[in-house]
C-alpha cells in the first residue's frame, strides 16, 4: 500500500508539485531502451545506424539524448526539422520522411544539408531534383518502397499494402531508379520500407525484406544499380496492457539482419548499410500521464465514470485507434482492485474515453490516476481541443524530476489570434 513510484519519483507528489494533467518521461528508461535497441543492432551488423522517429516524442531534452546516444534522427515536417536545426543536431544524421513535402520544407532541408530525403513518389524525386539544382545542392535520397505487405495492427497504423498512401509500388521502382540516374542533383543511395506500427512480431518486416531484396537483385541485374543503403523502418511494438505480448527487440532485429546477410551472400550482392527507425519502442514505455479525478458518477447498469482533467487533447489514441491502456490510482497503489471503472476524458465528445472498464481500487474525487505507457504519440499528437492547454512534460533523471517542457498557458493558446476587429 502507498503511492505509485515511477522511476524513483512518487507520482502523487509529482502531481501535487507540477499539477495535472502531466506527462512524466523517465529519461533513464528512454536511455536504457535506446541502448538496448542500438547495441542489439550494432552487435548484429557491421554497418548500421539506428534513427529515432521523432514524431513519437520530440523535445529539446529528447533531442539532446538522441544526439548524445549517437542515434540519427527521422523528421517528417519543417517543424521537427526546425527544432533539430535550432539545437544544432548533426545534419548528416537527419533523414526527412513524409508523403507530402512542401517546397519550403525541401529547401530548408537542403540548406541545412541533411543526410537524406526518403522519397515517396516519382513526382517528389523530380521536385527535390529541381529545387536542389536551383539552390546548387546535391540531394541524397532513398526511395520508399511499398512492399505490398500488410502487418497485423490497427488499420490506421498500417503504412504498407494495397490501399496505403505511402511509398512507391515495386512495379514502379525501376522507373524511379532510372529517373534518379538521369537527375544530376540527385544521388540515390538505396531503399526504405516501413510496414506499420505497434507490430507484435517481425513477420511483416521479413516478408517486406523478401520483396525488397528481390528488387535490389533485379535492379542490379537490369540497371546495374548497386544499393548502398537499406532502411527497414520501425514498428517494434510495446506492451500497453497485459494482453500485448511483443517479441523482445533482439527477436525483431536479428532475424531481419540475418535475412539480409543470407540473401546477399547467396546472390553475390553487395551488403548494404542498414538502418532501423524505432519511435514507440524507445518513447512509449518511458512515459506516463498523471490526471486528477474531478468527478465520479455511477450510471447504474452501465459504468462508474471517473472523469479526469485531461483526455482526448493529451491522448487521442483511444479515440483514433481504439488503443487500450493500463492505469493505476497513484495515491492508492497496491490496494485491491475492487471496482470496474471507466476513465473518461473531459472533452465534450462521447468518444473521449481513456480506458473502458478497468479494475481499480475504490476511486474518489481528488485521486491521482496514472495512465501507463503514454510516452509515444501522446505529447506529439496533443491538441488544444476545447481550448485545453497542452500539459507540461516533467523529465526524471536519476530519480530527480524537472520541468522539461512547460505547461501551455491559456494565453499561449490564444497568442496567435489577431486583436478583434
Ligand atoms: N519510420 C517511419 C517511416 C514511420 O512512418 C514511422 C511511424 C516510424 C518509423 C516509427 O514507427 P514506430 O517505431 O514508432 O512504430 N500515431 C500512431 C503511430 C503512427 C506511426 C506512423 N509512422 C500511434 O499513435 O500509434
Amino acid at each position: 500500500m502507498g503511492n505509485f513510484i515511477f522511476h524513483g519519483c512518487d507520482a502523487a507528489e509529482l502531481a501535487r508539485e507540477f499539477g495535472t494533467p502531466l506527462y512524466v518521461m523517465s529519461e533513464d528508461e528512454a536511455i536504457d531502451r535506446i541502448r538496448a535497441v542500438k547495441s542489439c543492432f550494432d552487435d548484429s551488423y557491421e554497418r548500421c545506424r539506428t534513427h529515432f522517429a521523432s514524431k513519437s516524442f520530440l523535445s529539446r531534452d529528447m533531442l539532446g539524448i538522441i544526439e548524445s546516444e549517437g542515434l540519427g534522427l527521422d523528421v517528417v515536417s519543417g517543424g521537427e526539422l526546425y527544432l533539430a536545426r535550432d539545437e544544432g543536431f548533426p545534419p548528416e544524421k537527419i533523414a526527412f520522411h513524409g508523403n507530402s513535402k512542401t517546397d519550403s520544407e525541401i529547401r530548408d532541408a537542403l540548406e541545412y544539408r541533411i543526410g537524406k530525403f526518403v522519397c515517396d513518389s516519382l513526382q517528389e524525386i523530380a521536385a527535390i531534383g529541381g529545387i536542389a539544382r536551383a539552390v546548387g545542392a546535391r540531394a541524397k535520397i532513398l526511395i520508399r518502397v511499398n512492399p505490398g505487405v500488410e502487418g497485423n495492427t490497427h488499420r490506421h497504423m498500417l503504412t504498407s499494402g494495397g490501399r496505403t498512401k505511402f511509398g512507391i509500388r515495386s512495379s514502379e521502382i525501376a522507373d524511379a531508379v532510372s529517373l534518379c540516374m538521369g537527375l544530376e542533383n540527385i544521388e540515390l543511395g538505396g531503399f526504405h520500407f516501413h510496414v506499420g506500427s505497434q507490430l507484435m512480431d517481425n513477420s511483416a518486416h521479413l516478408a517486406a525484406l523478401d520483396v525488397l531484396l528481390g528488387l535490389i537483385k533485379r535492379l542490379k541485374v537490369e540497371l546495374g544499380f548497386d544499393t548502398e543503403v537499406l532502411d527497414m523502418g520501425g514498428g517494434f511494438g510495446v506492451a500497453y496492457t497485459d494482453l500485448d505480448k511483443p517479441a523482445p527487440i533482439d527477436e525483431f532485429i536479428r532475424p531481419m539482419v540475418g535475412r539480409v546477410c543470407e540473401f546477399c551472400a547467396s546472390n553475390g550482392i553487395f551488403r548494404p548499410d542498414l538502418i532501423i527507425e524505432p519511435g514507440r519502442f524507445i518513447a512509449g514505455p518511458s512515459g506516463i500521464t498523471l490526471y486528477t479525478v474531478c468527478s465520479v458518477k455511477e450510471v447504474p447498469g452501465v459504468a462508474i465514470y471517473a472523469g479526469v482533467d485531461g483526455g482526448f487533447p493529451d491522448n487521442p489514441r483511444p479515440a483514433l485507434y481504439e488503443a487500450k491502456y493500463d492505469a493505476v490510482i497513484a495515491d492508492k497503489f497496491g490496494e485491491p482492485r475492487t471496482e470496474t471503472v471507466t476513465i473518461a476524458g473531459k472533452c465534450c465528445e462521447s468518444g473521449d474515453i481513456l480506458i473502458r472498464d478497468i479494475a481499480l481500487p475504490h476511486v474518489e474525487r481528488g485521486n491521482i490516476i496514472a495512465v501507463l505507457c503514454t510516452g509515444a504519440y501522446n505529447h506529439s499528437m496533443a491538441s488544444n481541443y476545447n481550448k485545453n492547454p497542452v500539459p507540461a512534460v516533467v523529465a526524471i533523471r536519476g530519480g530527480v524530476p524537472r520541468v522539461s517542457v512547460r505547461r501551455q498557458t491559456y494565453a499561449d493558446i490564444f497568442a496567435c489570434d489577431s486583436p478583434k476587429t
